[in-house]
């Protein structure tokens, strides 16, 4: 059939218990011994929390906000995605991340417990952003529509269940947040709110540059802030993901710079589905001091 047809809505398999999409459970033993640098700096999210942005926000940084550089290449050839495995439209993060000059910056949706333990025997830095859970949802319907590799979302209605019960790629969000959070006690990890960065970017952005040991001019800082806003980041074709074929991201269904905002899950939860998620995000969040914003 034609090419694209390679990878379209894969199912999804467990690996340590976690819902996968096929290719990566089925190469997990490449993911799992992968072997870190003590310079790598992961980008760590639950899918739809701010990665493309922080990626944007890290990369201008690293570049001391030289802007022709940080447009040399699409997101995703400048991130490798470390657990991504053939077949898939994009590049395999292991293969690529050996052909990769250090510091290498590695894109990861992997939660804290399947991070390759390299990672931690070189005490790899990592900068991890989490968002809430319904505007995360809500994020992540939109794009298991448009994006056809990832199972169907199914109805708005059915969706939220999945996201709940954690049947969804890369498995649940509970689970995701707060294990990241718990693991901040062990690691250099510096755990970033979506709804910070919404709220004032410049204070979130000075935190990952004194974060990754950097130090840049005010003025330096106002131009990240900008080429990082959610209006720059949908007009660049090197952020917006426009560089990835249609058959792959459907844009029509829903561009992948969607809304960018706090408190869109308004627009999408019904009272009783509203209710419903309250009841179990009370349960699941019991006995964590971890606090998200649901409207700024
Ligand atoms: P919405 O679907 O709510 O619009 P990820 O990069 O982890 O896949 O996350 C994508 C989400 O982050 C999308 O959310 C996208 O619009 C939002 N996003 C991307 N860049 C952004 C920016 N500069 N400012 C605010 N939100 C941004």
């Amino acid at each position: 059939g034609a090419p694209q047809e390679l990878f379209y809505r894969f199912q999804l398999l467990p690996v340590h218990g976690i819902p996968f999409m096929k290719p990566i459970a089925d190469n997990w033993d490449r993911i799992e011994t992968f072997q870190a640098k003590p310079d790598d700096l992961l980008i760590a999210t639950y899918p739809k929390a701010g990665t493309t942005w922080m990626q944007e926000i890290v990369d201008s940084i690293m570049n001391a906000g030289d802007l022709k550089k940080v447009k040399r290449a699409p997101t995703h050839v400048r991130f490798p995605f470390l657990e991504i495995c053939n077949p898939s439209p994009v590049p395999c993060g292991v293969d690529v991340l050996e052909e990769t000059q250090s510091p290498r910056i590695i894109k990861t949706h992997l939660p804290y417990e399947l991070i390759p333990k390299s990672f931690w025997e070189h005490e790899c830095k990592v900068i991890y952003v989490a968002r809430n859970a319904k505007d995360n949802a809500v994020s992540y319907y939109y794009f298991d529509l448009m994006n056809k590799t990832q199972p169907h979302p199914g109805t708005w209605e059915e969706y939220v269940g999945k996201f709940l019960k954690g049947n969804v790629p890369w498995g649940g969000w509970f689970h995701h947040v707060i294990g990241w959070w718990k693991a901040r006690a062990k690691h250099q990890i510096l755990y970033v709110f979506y709804e910070d960065m919404k709220e004032d970017p410049k204070r979130e952005i000075r935190k990952v540059i004194r974060f990754l040991g950097k130090e840049l001019s005010e003025d330096l800082l106002e131009k990240i802030c900008q080429h990082t806003s959610f209006k720059a980041m949908k007009e660049n074709p090197m952020a917006n993901y426009s560089a990835m074929p249609d058959s792959v991201l459907d844009q029509s269904i829903s561009p992948f710079m969607r809304k960018g905002e706090v408190s869109d899950w308004k627009n999408h939860f019904t009272v009783q589905q509203n209710e419903m998620f309250d009841a179990e995000y009370q349960k699941r969040m019991e006995g964590t001091d971890l606090k998200f914003r649901c409207s700024i």
